[in-house]
């Protein structure tokens, strides 16, 4: 019997397994469990800076943020020294154009928000570096974006008044949509407030599997399944479009038992054949995202590339 890192295990057991002709497939597509240790998001870090991605992906979000800066730095600004909240900010290097430029207007705040510290303090490190702002860092690490509000109240203060809270990278493609919009609209207040969201689009579904199927999106995911108490040999990545959803599925190639771990008695048989789903992506269309975000903000301006494949949204309550 192998221990399972137990945030993991109950997981599983939380979500359990649908059967698809007679096959089980084990839901286990749960974002913050990608990111739970240094070595995943150093593998995360690994794609990021890989040049299959740059371009196609990543790539296109970086590009999108430079190209429309000065139109969304035009719309944000009120003539106070602003916030800038970076929710999720990974390494922070994706806010660079928006400190680069709001700073040549105003004086800044940045503050990254992130689960992982070692996120956070990159992050920092990297903005400390552009010397372009004052840079402020959050004792506790924010997961789930909960104290959102907290944080933007504390952060708003008689000079600096106005927050903008930077979601970037597509991370609502992994979550529940309206709980998260909801979470950050919450945090905003006025009309001075705004949000800049980052959303991959729905593009050829074909694309967007040969893309995700790559040895180093394998490397990152299946620290999931090392974790739990796989080794490498017991399973095999695939990746697959369903639903408007990419997902990351991993197949048992033999049976396998897989205990709690912290001594607790519980195990779950994984037999030959069996699934796990390790990512689900949803990819939206342009139409959604406008229903969507049209539920909490008055006004929502897009700004897309012209391959159609990634949209920037500032919002404004
Ligand atoms: C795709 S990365 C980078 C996103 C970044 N905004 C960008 O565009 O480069 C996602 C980040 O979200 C963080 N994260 C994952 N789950 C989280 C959660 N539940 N709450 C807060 N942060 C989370 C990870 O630690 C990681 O740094």
């Amino acid at each position: 019997m192998v221990k399972a890192n137990h945030l993991i295990f109950k997981q599983l057991i939380k979500k359990g397994y649908s059967l698809e002709n007679k096959k089980r497939v084990w839901d286990l597509s749960e974002y913050k469990l990608w990111y739970l240790t240094d070595k995943q998001t150093q593998a995360y870090n690994e794609i990021d800076r890989h040049k299959d991605y740059t371009g196609y992906m990543f790539g296109s979000e970086a590009d999108l943020m430079k190209e429309a800066m000065p139109e969304i730095i035009e719309e944000v600004l009120h003539g106070s020294p602003i916030n800038v909240i970076d929710v999720a900010s990974f390494d922070g290097r994706k806010a660079e154009p928006l400190i680069q430029g709001l700073s040549k207007k105003t004086k800044l705040r940045y503050c990254p928000l992130d689960a992982a510290k070692i996120s956070v303090n990159e992050a920092v490190k990297n903005i400390k570096k552009l010397k372009k702002s004052e840079v402020i860092k959050f004792k506790w690490n924010v997961s789930d974006f909960d104290n959102l509000d907290d944080i933007s109240s504390l952060l708003r203060d008689k000079t600096f008044r106005q927050n903008f809270v930077v979601f970037l990278g597509s991370i609502i493609s992994n979550f529940e949509p309206h709980d998260i919009i909801f979470k950050i609209s919450e945090a905003l207040e006025g009309n001075e407030d705004y949000m800049l969201l980052g959303a991959a689009l729905k593009t050829d579904p074909k694309e967007l599997v040969e893309t995700y199927n790559h040895p180093l999106m394998d490397k990152f995911l299946k620290i999931v399944l090392l974790e739990l108490g796989f080794n490498e040999e017991d399973v095999e990545f695939g990746v697959r479009y369903r639903n408007s959803r990419v997902e990351m599925v991993y197949k048992i190639k033999k049976d396998k038992e897989i205990s709690a771990g912290n001594g607790a008695k519980k195990s779950i048989n994984f037999r030959e054949g069996d699934e796990i789903v390790v990512a689900s992506s949803y990819r939206f269309t342009l139409k959604e995202l406008k229903s969507l975000l049209g539920d909490y903000f008055k006004d929502v301006k897009f700004f897309t590339n012209k391959e159609k494949t990634w949209t920037l949204a500032l919002c404004n309550k």
